[in-house]
């Protein structure tokens, strides 16, 4: 039996079944079913669904925005009042703190059946839009550590502080891939290959799934598939994309046991994704056995009537996206307002509002919020000193260095400038989805060499010029002569934070404002000049990148960037951090990505250059990204068992210094059915060693990781040929080694 039906069947038999055990057992024990700690979620929510009227249970699918209630800073008491008690709503976004006691009393004391609410945040980077909480650096820069521990770990953290404000619930992590450096959020996300992406990911969604907090993977689907970079716009995808690219992460989420999934603003060919029955529904429930509750983005509902325009009314938006399979609205109005008069009506049944209640009532029993609605409101958890060193330990391992001609680490500096718009800025180095943050909670990279340089050295500080808006010259020239008499410069140029995430999209991938002009002029100055880039996006700047002597991605590091910063400058700390999206010499190559569906015998005598005024190959390609000392491989050897492949080879340090290797293996399958991509990331490991140490990595590649889907759309491994490359990026392949599958294998049906 389908698992929908079998869940409706279960549905409908426990009502009764649960009815029954209200009038006898429990009545005589006079505690209602639902409030037995001892009975398990799917229990509790079944006796309590039978209990409720059609009005609770639609309640129950209606995510508020408290900040409609709110009236010149002060929430209006009547209304929410209204909002909870009638309306019986289950749940509120973006409201925490010791506020949220009150409104949750009233849900718990003064509604008939005592149903707790359930509060919702964004916390993309940490709790960061709580004031007072850790922010970790933004997730691009997270996903340059290859450390699914860390994210774990960041999950976690993350988890005891949103429980710390009576937070049960977070819309993280992004599983989009990233394809256009133009798009805003891309910032947000874990980079642009989708097996990178489904490891960090579900590792984050593990550590926020603690006992009694969730996490939510968006944005189903394709969100990030945008036309120009633009937010919200259509993907125009085939089901091969979609299936080969986009949705591989979001079966890793449910795999790893994600308690909800946000429906996507785009559409895919012409369906919203709000309102795609095939993906909610078919896929996402029924085929993956999706056992959590889908929620809408914000409005995404309503805009199936006045965005979208597929839906006559917001009554059938309604309806559309509630047959679709989703089953808590955000924000808008379209289910609280017109489920009733629809299921009086006939037009829709019953039983859909049961299953969507149903699945939304079985997580709040299961993260416990009817034992502790209130939630430990604790601050200390709030950045604590084990969040902090949790933040710098992120912060060391997202930092990527892009070029050395030398002069890192520094050694013997008497006198350092330190200029630019973004080298003492609190806020900004901070990222989006972050709220008002004190300043002491925040180490900038001024304050940071502060703290890492030896007392000798002198450090002085010129702005420069603001990130945006035009330069002054007066400022300009007391940069210049600051470089002149240092022996050198960091210079920390690049975005504010809101030129990144949503909506901020950028058609240009320079440095805003004049900072163009800032670098220009500080490396004519003929001191040495290390470049420090807190951004949010692959930056297009070929010609910035060449007049520096060292460039350093920082992106937005978080709270103890400043100090990670300084460490790595200062040599203290060894930089290990690869990226994980592609950077373009110029906006013109994009949309670029390292496993583009290529030709791939492209070669430029038959067919001449790719582009005729451009390099084909991108500015720093996929996994790239240095150390201070060297890492040698050698030995690739392997064989092919029952699960998968196992291969091995030796990596050593053959530089002086401690090091970390972010080691990285491809596939390419020589010959298929249909066009795949060139070779795709089928493993990675972190390798720690000491100069001149020597590790045999042995890894194991099951063969899902290998598969394609064919022509059926089913996914196979097929016989052949296929090459496996090790490297230390996707363009830097240090070893080759190929093999034979004789067999055709199915996966997963
Ligand atoms: C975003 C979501 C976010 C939601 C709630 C929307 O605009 O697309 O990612 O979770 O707002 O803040």
């Amino acid at each position: 039996m389908r698992k929908r039906k079998r869940l409706l069947a279960l549905v409908l038999s426990l009502i009764v079944f649960s009815c029954c055990l209200g009038e006898n057992k429990f009545e005589q024990e006079k505690i209602a079913a639902y409030l037995n700690e001892n009975l398990d979620a799917e229990h509790r929510a079944l006796d309590l669904i039978g209990r409720m009227g059609l009005d609770e249970k639609i309640g129950q699918l209606w995510q508020a925005n408290p900040e409609e209630f709110i009236v010149e800073g002060e929430i209006d008491a009547e209304k929410i009042r209204e909002v909870i008690v009638d309306l019986g709503v289950g749940s509120f976004l973006s409201y925490a703190g010791e506020g949220l006691h009150e409104l949750q009393r009233i849900a718990v004391e003064e509604t008939r059946l005592g149903i707790p609410l359930l509060f919702g945040m964004d916390a993309i980077h940490g709790h960061a839009l709580y004031p007072g909480a850790a922010v970790f650096p933004v997730p691009l820069a997270l996903s340059s550590s290859w450390d699914p521990e860390l994210l774990n770990r960041i999950g976690e953290a993350t988890s005891s502080e949103m429980e710390a404000t009576g937070v049960r619930w977070t819309f993280a992590p992004l599983m989009d891939v990233a394809r256009d450096p133009r798009w805003g959020r891309i910032v947000e996300t874990f980079g642009e290959d989708p097996y990178l992406v489904s490891e960090l990911g579900t590792a984050m969604i593990k550590g926020l799934e603690s006992e009694h907090t969730m996490a939510c993977a968006k944005h189903f689907a394709a969100y990030s598939q945008t036309i120009g970079g633009r937010d919200y716009s259509p993907a125009d995808i085939s089901e091969r994309t979609l299936e080969e690219t986009f949705l591989p992460p979001f079966r890793s989420a449910v795999g790893g046991g994600v308690s909800t999934v946000m429906t996507a603003f785009n559409e895919i060919g012409g369906i919203p994704c709000t309102a795609n029955e095939d993906l909610i529904r078919n896929k996402l429930k029924e085929e993956w056995e999706f056992n959590g509750f889908v929620v809408s983005d914000y409005n995404s509902i309503q805009m199936l009537y006045n965005t979208h325009f597929v839906a006559e009314s917001p009554g059938e938006a309604a309806k559309l996206a509630l047959t679709a399979g989703v089953d808590m609205e955000m924000v808008s109005r379209c289910y609280i307002d017109n489920l009733k008069n629809l299921v009086d009506s006939g037009v829709i049944d019953e039983k859909l509002i049961d299953e969507a209640c149903f699945r939304i009532l079985q997580k709040k029993f299961e993260i416990g919020l009817f034992e502790d609605p209130y939630g430990s409101i604790e601050k200390t958890v709030l950045n604590s000193e084990e969040h902090r060193s949790l933040a710098l330990q992120a912060a060391r391992e997202s930092i990527v260095m892009l070029k050395n001609d030398g002069i890192l680490p520094l050694e013997n500096v008497e006198s350092i400038a330190v200029i630019g718009p973004l080298a003492d800025a609190s806020q900004d180095q901070l990222g989006g989805w972050t709220g008002e943050q004190s300043e002491e909670n925040v180490v900038t990279i001024l304050e940071g060499l502060r703290n890492v340089a030896p007392d000798t050295t002198k450090i002085e500080y010129e702005k420069g010029c603001d990130a945006v808006g035009k330069i002054n010259r007066k400022d300009i020239r007391k940069a210049t002569s600051l470089a002149r008499r240092s022996d050198v410069v960091v210079l920390a140029v690049g975005e504010p934070s809101n030129y990144s995430s949503e909506p901020n999209s950028r058609a240009f991938l320079g440095l805003p404002g004049e900072q163009k002009n800032l670098v220009e002029e500080i490396a004519k100055t003929g001191t040495p000049v290390i470049m420090i880039l807190v951004n949010g996006r692959p930056l297009a700047i070929p010609d910035l990148i060449a007049v520096a002597d060292g460039v350093i991605e920082a992106w937005f590091p978080g709270e103890e960037g400043g100090n990670a910063v300084a460490e790595i400058l200062f040599g203290r700390v060894n930089p290990s951090g690869k990226l994980t999206v592609t950077f373009p010499r110029e906006l013109g190559q994009v949309p670029i990505w390292y496993n583009h569906h290529l030709q791939k015998n492209w070669d430029h005598e038959t067919y001449g250059k790719r582009y005729v005024d451009l390099e084909d190959t991108p500015l720093f390609p996929f996994g790239y990204g240095l150390s201070y000392t060297t890492f040698s491989y050698s030995n690739l050897g392997g064989r092919v068992d029952r699960d998968g492949i196992k291969i091995w080879y030796d990596l050593e340090n053959t530089g002086e210094v401690p090091g970390t290797e972010i080691t990285q293996i491809y596939i390419q399958d020589k010959r298929a059915s249909v066009v795949i991509p060139d070779k795709k990331l089928c493993s990675f490991k972190r390798v720690d060693l000491n100069p001149g140490e020597k590790e045999r990595v042995e890894i194991a590649i099951p063969f899902e990781r290998i598969s394609l889907m064919g022509r059926d759309m089913k996914k196979v491994v097929e016989p052949g040929e296929f090459e496996v490359l090790v490297g230390s990026s996707s363009s830097c392949i240090m070893l080759r080694g190929l093999f034979e599958l004789a067999d055709l294998i199915h996966i997963g049906q």
